[in-house]
C-alpha cells in the first residue's frame, strides 16, 4: 500500500519521472476557485440528502471555507506530488479534519465528473471575458469621428485597388465581423454551461444524488443528464477553441491590413509609437510589431484547435488520461486570444489614417472607373456590359498614354473618339473618389448614411450582447454568493434543508430544453 489517496492496491509508488509526466497541478491552478466552489456545492447536497452524516458535512464545509480564505489570500499552493487540484484539495481537507471526517467528501463523485465540471466553470468565465473584450474592441471601432465617414481609403479586391471606401466603412466591417465572434462565443457558452457533477466515474451512482441542486448552486443553466456523455464530452471545449481560432484569424486579417498599409509603399495608416518598436541597426525603422504578433499568434489559437481535435478523436467514451491534455494548450490559447483582443483595442484607438493619401491612391489606381460605366447606364441609357467595355477602353488608352483618371482632358478626348463624349467637368466629378463614396447609398454600402445606419444596427447588437453579458455574470456571481452563504450558515450550525430551501428559492430555475 502506498500513501497515495488511491494507494490501497499498490505495492510501489510511481517514480518521480512518472509523476512529472502525469501531474497537472501547474495547469490546475486556474481551477482552484471552481474546485472549491464545486466541493462546497457537492457537500451541501450530500448533507441535505443525508448521504453523509450532517456533522461530517458541516465540518467539511468549515474546512473548505478555510481553504477558500487561504485561496483568496493567494496562499493556497498545490503540491505536485498530489497530482492534481482534486487530490490536493481532498488531501487538505483530510489533513485538516482527519480521514474519519474529511474522508467523506469524495462520496458519490469521481475526478471524472469533477474535472469536466471545473473546466466548464472556468471556461464560462473565460468565454464571458472574451465576449467583453470583443465588445470593447467593437466599441473602439464604432466610435469613429464624423470625418472618417468621408475619409477615403482604397478598397481592395485581389489586393488590387478596387473602389474607394471610407475609413468608417472599414472600421464597421471589422466590428460586424467581431460581433459574429461574439455570437460564436455565446454559442460555446451555451453548451459549456451545463453541469457534469453527479455523473461520477462514468455510470452514475447508487447514492440518491440531487444533481439539479448542485447544478443550480454552481450557476449552470442545466444538467448534462447522461453520465457517460457528461464524463466523456470534450466538444464544449473544442468548440470554444474553435471560436478562439476563428476570432484569432479575424484579428489576424485586420492586423495584416495594418502591417501592409503602414508600410511606406501604402502609407495609408500609422500605428501609434506605443505599438511599434525600432530596429537594432536601421535607425529609420518603425515596425508595427503588435500587428505582426497578432498575425503570428493566430497560429497558436489555430494550433490549439487542431491539438484538441487530434487529442480527442481516438478516445472511446469514458475518461482516458489523453483527455487531461485538453487544458495546457487551451490555457495558452485563452491567454493569447484575450491579450490579443485587449492590445488590438488599444492599438485601434490610436490608429491614424491618412485620407489624403487614400484619395491620391484612388485617383492613381483608376478606383472610380466603375463610376463612368454607371454614369453611361444612368444618363445615356446604355447596357452596363457595353459601358463596362467603353470604360475599359478608356482605361486602356489612358494607361498607354501614361495618364490616369485625373487627366480629364485626355479622358474627354478619348471618350469622344470612342463615340461617347462626356464633358471634362462631368468626368472630374464622376471620377472624384469622394463622389463615389458619397453615392454608394445602397444598404450596407460605403456612403456616410449607409455606414451610419450600419453603425446604429451594430451598436444595437452590441448593446444586446452587453446586456446578456451583465445578466450572465450576475447570475454566476449570485450562485457563487448563495453557495458560500449557505456553506457558512450550515458550517455555523444551521439546518441543511432549511438553508438550502431558502437559497434554492432565490436561485433561478434550470432552463428546460
Ligand atoms: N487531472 C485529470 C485531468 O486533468 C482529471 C482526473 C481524472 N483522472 C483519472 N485518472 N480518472 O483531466
Amino acid at each position: 500500500m502506498t500513501d497515495k489517496l488511491w494507494g490501497g492496491r499498490f505495492d510501489e509508488d510511481i517514480t518521480s519521472e512518472v509523476l512529472d509526466y502525469t501531474l497537472t497541478t501547474d495547469i490546475d491552478v486556474r481551477l482552484i476557485f471552481a474546485d472549491l466552489w464545486q466541493d462546497i456545492a457537492h457537500v451541501l447536497m450530500l448533507g441535505k440528502r443525508g448521504i453523509i452524516p450532517a456533522d461530517n458535512a458541516r465540518a467539511i464545509l468549515g474546512a473548505l471555507l478555510r481553504l477558500w480564505e487561504k485561496h483568496e489570500r493567494g496562499e493556497l499552493a498545490l503540491r505536485p506530488e498530489l497530482e492534481d487540484v482534486h487530490f490536493n484539495i481532498e488531501q487538505m481537507v483530510i489533513e485538516d479534519l482527519g480521514r474519519e471526517t474529511g474522508g467523506h467528501m469524495h462520496t458519490a463523485r469521481s475526478r471524472n465528473d469533477q474535472v469536466s465540471t471545473d473546466t466548464r466553470m472556468y471556461l464560462r468565465r473565460v468565454q464571458l471575458d472574451a465576449v467583453a473584450a470583443n465588445l470593447a474592441l467593437v466599441d473602439v471601432l464604432l466610435s469613429f469621428p464624423e470625418e472618417e465617414l468621408l475619409a477615403i481609403l482604397p478598397g481592395y479586391t485581389h489586393s488590387q485597388a478596387a473602389q474607394p471606401v471610407s475609413v468608417a466603412f472599414w472600421k464597421t466591417a471589422h466590428a460586424s465581423m467581431l460581433l459574429r465572434d461574439v455570437r460564436r462565443l455565446r454559442g460555446a457558452f451555451d453548451r459549456t454551461d451545463e453541469s457534469a457533477l453527479g455523473a461520477c466515474a462514468l455510470a452514475g451512482t447508487s447514492f440518491p444524488l440531487d444533481r439539479e441542486l448542485t447544478a443550480r448552486l454552481l450557476g449552470f443553466r442545466g444538467v448534462l443528464s447522461h453520465a457517460l456523455d457528461a464524463t466523456s464530452a470534450r466538444d464544449y471545449l473544442i468548440e470554444t477553441a474553435s471560436a478562439f481560432a476563428i476570432g484569432g484569424n479575424n484579428l489576424s486579417r485586420m492586423a495584416e491590413e495594418i502591417v501592409m498599409w503602414s508600410g511606406h509603399e501604402y502609407s495609408l495608416v500609422e500605428v501609434s509609437d506605443a505599438y511599434a518598436t525600432g530596429s537594432s541597426i536601421m535607425p529609420q525603422k518603425k515596425n508595427p510589431v503588435v500587428a505582426e504578433l497578432t498575425r503570428g499568434r493566430a497560429g497558436r489559437t489555430a494550433g490549439t484547435l487542431v491539438q484538441l481535435l487530434t487529442m480527442a478523436k481516438g478516445v472511446t467514451l469514458g475518461y482516458s488520461c489523453d483527455l487531461q491534455d485538453d487544458k495546457p494548450y487551451l490555457w495558452n490559447a485563452i491567454d493569447t486570444y484575450l491579450s490579443t483582443l485587449r492590445i488590438v483595442a488599444g492599438q485601434t484607438k490610436e490608429l491614424r489614417f491618412d485620407s489624403a493619401r487614400g484619395e491620391h491612391l484612388c485617383w492613381d489606381n483608376f478606383s472610380t472607373a466603375t463610376e463612368l460605366a454607371n454614369y453611361l447606364v444612368a444618363e445615356h441609357g446604355l447596357p452596363f456590359r457595353e459601358t463596362h467595355h467603353i470604360t475599359g477602353s478608356l482605361v486602356g488608352a489612358l494607361i498607354k498614354r501614361g495618364a490616369t483618371l485625373r487627366d480629364t482632358k485626355a479622358g474627354a478626348e478619348i471618350l469622344a473618339e470612342l463615340g461617347h463624349p462626356v464633358e471634362e467637368s462631368v468626368l472630374a466629378r464622376i471620377f472624384a473618389p469622394r463622389t463615389a463614396v458619397t453615392s454608394y447609398t445602397s444598404p450596407g454600402g460605403t456612403s456616410p448614411q449607409s455606414v451610419e445606419a450600419v453603425r446604429a444596427e451594430l451598436r444595437q447588437t452590441a448593446q444586446g450582447h452587453a446586456g446578456w453579458l451583465e445578466r450572465t455574470r450576475d447570475k454566476l456571481g449570485t450562485a457563487q454568493a448563495a453557495t458560500f452563504r449557505a456553506a457558512r450558515e450550515i458550517a455555523a450550525g444551521a439546518d441543511f434543508a432549511k438553508v438550502l430551501d431558502t437559497v434554492a428559492a432565490d436561485l433561478p430555475a434550470l432552463e428546460q430544453r
